[in-house]
């Protein structure tokens, strides 16, 4: 069976990588990297790793020219071995290049079909009711339909120990991101010197700890039937190295404190300006995403010109991994900051840069 680990264009590698440490040989396409794994796996993989956006195992994949050729590959799929038979199905369409052009109408036709071959005559009482909805994605692309089912049922950065939020906050998956960028693997000293809720931060004191990135939340593959619902094991890296964020912003650290106390982990913020950052030991990491400001960006440039400072007066043998909307401000914060990657980041593209201190 396929499945394909989505992911913001540009940071299909870190996915892979991701994937390549917990034993899963994949394969770059444009927004992910598809491997082969059977659903237990998927849902496994789900409930464990750090950097998708979503798990899709891929149920069925054919011609689809018309409507009902459409249905046709839709009835080849053993509904009934995964889904439940009274679990709310939800279906989106996206069609490029192909016949079937009318979305909402190709999804409403889906969902009538899957409910029919969930149809039988058996609800084996020692069967949980279903909970959540199953999200079933089509996408047609020059009339060839891939049909999938997500095992997240939400997207995946949402963790469920981020409930309190600030302006701007970074997905927990792309914080995983920029940490795995940053070759940070709990080893050494972490400081978020913008940590706004402090994403970054608490996703690296989770990778630590050797914690599946989740707190409370629920995943639609939980009520997948007939799977094993262990995670994968990871393994704790816990060497106790200091995991610290701060931020100008006094409501944004008390934010950040909360999602720690709700993640269950121990990392220190502080209210600091970016110009009054210290380093917590010799050789550290510092990962952060800095204000983007407006679009031209003339406010916030600054901003990036003191960290540099900070940067260059205090944490020399460290190393930074940092977002920038503009490559003048990866220059402002060092002239030899190196690109690792770039991708979107809500609409906005934004390079990854690393600077050498
Ligand atoms: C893009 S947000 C970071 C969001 C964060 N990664 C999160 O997930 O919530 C940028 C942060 O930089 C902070 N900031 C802006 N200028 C600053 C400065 N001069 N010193 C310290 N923090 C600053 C803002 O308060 C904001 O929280």
């Amino acid at each position: 069976m396929n499945a394909f680990a989505v992911i913001h264009p540009g940071l299909e590698g870190v996915v892979q990588a991701e994937l390549a440490t917990l034993g899963v040989q994949g394969e770059v396409v444009g927004g992910g990297v598809r491997f082969e794994a059977d659903a237990a796996r998927v849902a496994r993989l789900a409930r464990t790793m750090r950097t998708p956006s979503q798990l899709l195992v891929e149920l069925v994949s054919g011609t689809a020219k018309s409507p009902d050729q459409l249905t046709g590959l839709l009835r080849r799929v053993p509904w009934k071995a995964l889904v439940h038979p009274l679990a709310k199905i939800d279906v989106e369409v996206t069609s490029r290049q192909s016949a079937v052009r009318f979305r909402d109408v190709a999804a409403r036709a889906a969902g009538h079909t899957i409910k029919e071959c969930l149809k039988g005559p058996f609800v084996p009482d020692k069967e949980p009711r279903p909970q959540l909805a199953q999200q079933v994605q089509i996408r047609i692309d020059n009339d060839v339909a891939t049909v999938s089912l997500d095992a997240g049922g939400d997207l995946l950065h949402r963790r469920g120990w981020r409930t309190d939020s600030v302006k701007a906050p970074l997905r927990e998956n792309l914080a995983a991101c920029l940490i795995w960028l940053a070759d940070w693997r709990g080893d050494r000293p972490l400081v978020d010197p913008f940590c706004g809720s402090g994403t970054i931060p608490i996703e690296a004191a989770l990778l630590a700890a050797g914690r599946p990135p989740f707190g409370r939340r629920r995943f639609a593959c939980d009520e997948w039937r007939g799977l094993s619902r262990e995670a994968i094991r990871v393994v704790p890296v816990a060497t106790g190295a200091p995991i610290s964020g701060s931020d100008h912003h006094a409501p944004s650290v008390l934010a950040a404190q909360a999602n720690a106390q709700r993640a269950g982990v121990k990392v220190s913020f502080r209210h600091l300006q970016v110009s009054d950052i210290e380093p917590t030991g010799v050789a550290g990491t510092v990962v952060t995403n800095p204000p983007y400001g407006s679009r031209l960006g003339a406010s916030v440039a600054p901003v990036y010109s003191h960290f540099g400072r900070a940067l260059r007066e205090r944490f020399s043998g460290w190393t930074a991994v940092f977002l920038s909307p503009q490559p003048d401000f990866a220059m402002r914060v060092d002239r030899g900051a190196e690109r690792l990657a770039h991708f979107k980041n809500g609409g906005i593209p934004v390079g990854v840069w690393a600077v050498r201190v």
